[in-house]
């Protein structure tokens, strides 16, 4: 409970204290050596307590308010004194329910659900500890919350759903447990969307997850563009390929800026391969009417390897497998192993 602190308070006295150690250490010399040395650790251990009590006091305080029911002035007080920062929230306005969600603890947790506990507590910021247990990866805590009526489409003040949360933990299992009780895959238009954070992240199994349950692979955000942009930004190879393999729009990135542009600029050598071969245009321009080998680092490899596309056109099987699979359709892809094709050239539709 006692949050760590690093605390150089107490060691940092001692080079000043040292002088007039030296001096004492003269009037003291009879003594046997090292007993001189007791005052000083005496009264640093005397404050380290002292630290201890007063940090002890405070969580008792706040406890205590949180017994009484007061949440808001408990996280108040939290706040003020541990200012945790970076974005943490206070522990204080949080359940027990969110703590053992938090941390995992399924015993803790069904004990509490058994207790009358509300599997949809919510903090002032309208964390539930669903939101928590995905966060964390504790899929068993999901698991029993969601059986105790947690509300899987559950949004924070900040619209992050606890999809959003599991995406962003890369834990797939959470996610597969949240898409079958009926989480909604896509969010509303303006909230943090599970597929760019998966894609962002290179949580390529949450991004398949996704798409199966029926995110749009194509879902452009305005100032974010689409999750394959995101993907190529953050340099994710295998969320590229997975969301290019589930028929995402090669050419669609943030406004006129394409993935190949994103690659480019982040001399992604092996993006910029898996995105030619998806047939990216060499010659999309962006809003500054550059093509993607003018964004690239000068004299990077990735402008070497687009000036060489421009010279080798694709070959003849490669745009056949384009056409192809445009002919079949995005909604449709996942039925090329059904058709009646040798193996070979099913594996190669696929780009397997
Ligand atoms: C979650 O939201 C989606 C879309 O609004 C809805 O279809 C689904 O039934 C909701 N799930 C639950 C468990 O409320």
């Amino acid at each position: 409970m006692i949050p760590a602190h690093a605390s150089p308070g107490p060691l940092a006295v001692s080079p000043r204290a040292a002088p007039a150690h030296a001096a004492m250490a003269e009037l003291l010399e009879s003594r046997p050596f090292g007993s001189q040395y007791t005052n000083v650790y005496l009264s640093i251990f005397a404050l380290f307590c002292f630290k201890l009590f007063v940090k002890i006091s405070l969580n008792i305080l706040t406890h205590f308010y949180v017994v009484k029911g007061n949440r808001k002035e408990a996280a108040r007080i939290a706040f003020e004194f541990y200012d945790f920062g970076q974005g943490h929230r206070s522990w204080a306005d949080r359940s027990p329910l969110h703590e053992a969600a938090c941390q995992g603890r399924l015993l803790a947790l069904k004990t509490l659900l058994s207790q009358g506990y509300s599997a949809n507590a919510i903090t002032i910021d309208l964390v539930t500890p669903l939101h928590e247990a995905c966060l964390g990866d504790h899929v068993a805590c999901a698991r029993a919350l969601i059986e105790a009526g947690a509300n899987v489409n559950a949004t924070t003040i900040d619209g992050v759903t606890p999809l959003f949360n599991a995406c962003s933990a890369g834990s797939v299992t959470c996610t597969e447990v949240l898409l079958e009780h009926g989480a909604k895959p896509q969010p509303e238009i303006c909230q943090p969307s599970p597929l760019h954070e998966a894609s962002n992240k290179g949580r390529a199994a949450c991004v398949e997850a996704l798409i199966a349950w029926g995110a749009d692979v194509d879902h452009d955000i305005p100032h974010l563009g689409t999750p394959l942009y995101i993907a190529c930004l953050s340099q994710e190879l295998q969320c590229t390929e997975k969301l290019l393999e589930n028929g995402a729009n090669v050419q669609k990135g943030r406004f006129l800026e394409t993935p190949l542009h994103a690659a480019s600029q982040k001399d992604s050598t092996e993006i910029i391969k898996v995105l030619l071969e998806f047939g990216a245009n060499i010659n999309a321009r962006n809003l500054e009417l550059k093509r993607p080998v003018e964004t690239a680092p000068p004299s990077s490899l990735a402008e070497s390897m687009l000036l060489l596309h421009e010279a080798t056109p694709c070959s003849l099987s490669q745009l056949c497998r384009l056409n192809i699979r445009n002919y079949v359709g995005r909604s449709r892809l996942h039925f090329i192993p059904q058709l009646k094709l040798p193996t070979l050239l099913k594996r190669f539709l696929q780009y397997r």
